[in-house]
């Protein structure tokens, strides 16, 4: 099995040199140094050697807070854009709650990211979710677990749908 590990050039050098020095072997991984901002992520996981037409996971994992929302819709679209079937998408958002502990959590979050430079970009209301897969082409899957109290606390997994974007 490929792993793909995508993420910023210089936060990318940093993840291989520290696994260099501590001799940990990254043989089954390709790299894919990417600015999701102005890089086009499908082509490059493509030419790395992801295979369009075999199902893949998708892993957003803390990554969706830290991008504008039109750069979050075009990485799903174009992550879609070469999803064979039977593939997933799993991503967690930073998800609005009514619950003022939540609320306070998630200011408290903003704020120790914002001061370390890496200020969150995006926040999705829980009942927005379901839009965002739908208009980048995929919808929930359905698997246990993952229905709407695991939306609600932000984790999603989805399914291509059987129309791509556009
Ligand atoms: C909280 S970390 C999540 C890390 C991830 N779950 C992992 O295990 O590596 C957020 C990651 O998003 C990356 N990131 C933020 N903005 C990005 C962008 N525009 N393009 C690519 N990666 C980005 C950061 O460099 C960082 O590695």
């Amino acid at each position: 099995m490929l792993w793909f590990e995508v993420d910023l050039p210089a936060t990318q050098q940093d993840k291989r040199s520290r696994l260099d020095r501590l001799g940990i072997g990254s043989g089954h991984l390709r790299f894919v140094a990417a600015d999701f901002t102005v890089d086009p992520v499908a082509g490059l996981l493509v030419s790395t050697g992801l295979d369009p037409g075999r199902p893949s996971l998708f892993l957003l994992e803390g990554v969706a807070v830290y991008l504008e929302e039109a750069v979050l819709r075009s990485l799903l679209a174009q992550l879609r854009r070469i999803a064979a079937h039977g593939s997933r998408l799993a991503i967690s958002l930073s998800v609005n709650s009514a619950s003022p502990e939540r609320a306070a959590r998630r200011a408290a979050f903003q704020a120790a990211v914002a001061a370390v430079g890496e200020p969150a970009r995006s926040v999705v209301e829980a009942a927005d979710a379901g839009t965002l897969l739908e208009s980048t082409g995929w919808r929930p899957a359905g698997e246990p677990g993952t229905g709407s109290k695991a939306a609600h606390a932000g984790f999603i997994v989805a399914e291509p749908a059987d129309v791509p974007p556009a």
